[in-house]
């Protein structure tokens, strides 16, 4: 099975005289083919989590592991085909235009035709087609998240991880990236999203709350 895993992971943050645990102890298992959602107040430590996931940050502690074809690689060795992040402030290229940022995982690895009707495609279902030719300067941050989104589906990556990635958009916006987040896992890939979004929750295959750096099966009482 592919997926991936965290076990004991633990993180503590040092402010001057102050340690936060971000992460004090954290289990999750996420499998191929399902959308699972990571609920939890501001400051909880759900985009911490994602740094570990993806390779960002190191754990204190703890085992992180991807299983099938990307078994036995460390995150930080993983690119866009592999592992796709929506990170909370987007890191759109500023000086690419909309169709290129959502091309850019394509580029970094040649090109190819298939990625650029894929790009169209993305870019008309997230109500973007119009706006292709834009900086990101030039659109507003729910067009921007949406590019951010439409980048990390590209590749159909194994594992994608999306932080709040509906935080900027109306319900119609939000439930089409909800649907090709979904599409995305039903072909396949491993889904995580932070998000504060009730739809969402509801949405996903299983929900996992965070609260003071532990994570608990099931959404929040
Ligand atoms: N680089 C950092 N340095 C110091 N403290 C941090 C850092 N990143 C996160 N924290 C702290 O760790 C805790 C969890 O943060 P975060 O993972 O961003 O929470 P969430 O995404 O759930 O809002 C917060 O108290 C935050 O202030
Ligand atoms: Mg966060």
């Amino acid at each position: 099975m592919s997926g991936f895993s965290g076990v004991a992971l633990r993180k503590t943050f040092h402010r001057g005289s102050e340690s936060v645990h971000a992460l004090d102890g954290v289990d999750l298992r996420v499998s191929a083919g399902e959308v699972v959602a990571l609920v939890g107040p501001s400051g909880s430590g759900k985009s911490t989590l994602l740094a570990l996931l993806c390779g960002w940050e190191s754990a204190d502690s703890g085992t992180l592991a991807y299983a099938g074809a990307l078994a036995d690689r460390p995150p930080s060795t993983l690119g866009w085909p592999e592992l796709a992040l929506v990170p909370q402030a987007l890191g759109l290229v500023p000086d690419l235009s909309l169709a290129d940022n959502v091309l850019l995982p394509a580029r970094l690895r040649g090109g190819t035709a298939a990625a650029r009707d894929r790009t169209e495609q993305l870019l008309t279902d997230f109500g973007l087609s119009h706006l292709a030719d834009r900086y990101p300067h030039q659109a507003s941050l729910g067009e921007q998240q949406r590019v951010a989104v439409a980048r990390a589906l590209l590749l159909r990556p194994a594992v994608l991880l999306a932080d709040e990635p509906t935080a900027h958009q109306d319900r119609g916006h939000a439930d089409a990236l909800l649907d090709a987040l979904a599409t995305q896992a039903r072909e396949g890939s491993a889904v995580l999203i932070a998000t504060h979004d009730e739809i969402a929750w509801s949405r996903a295959d299983r929900v996992l709350s965070m609260r003071d750096g532990r994570l608990t099966e099931g959404a929040p009482a």
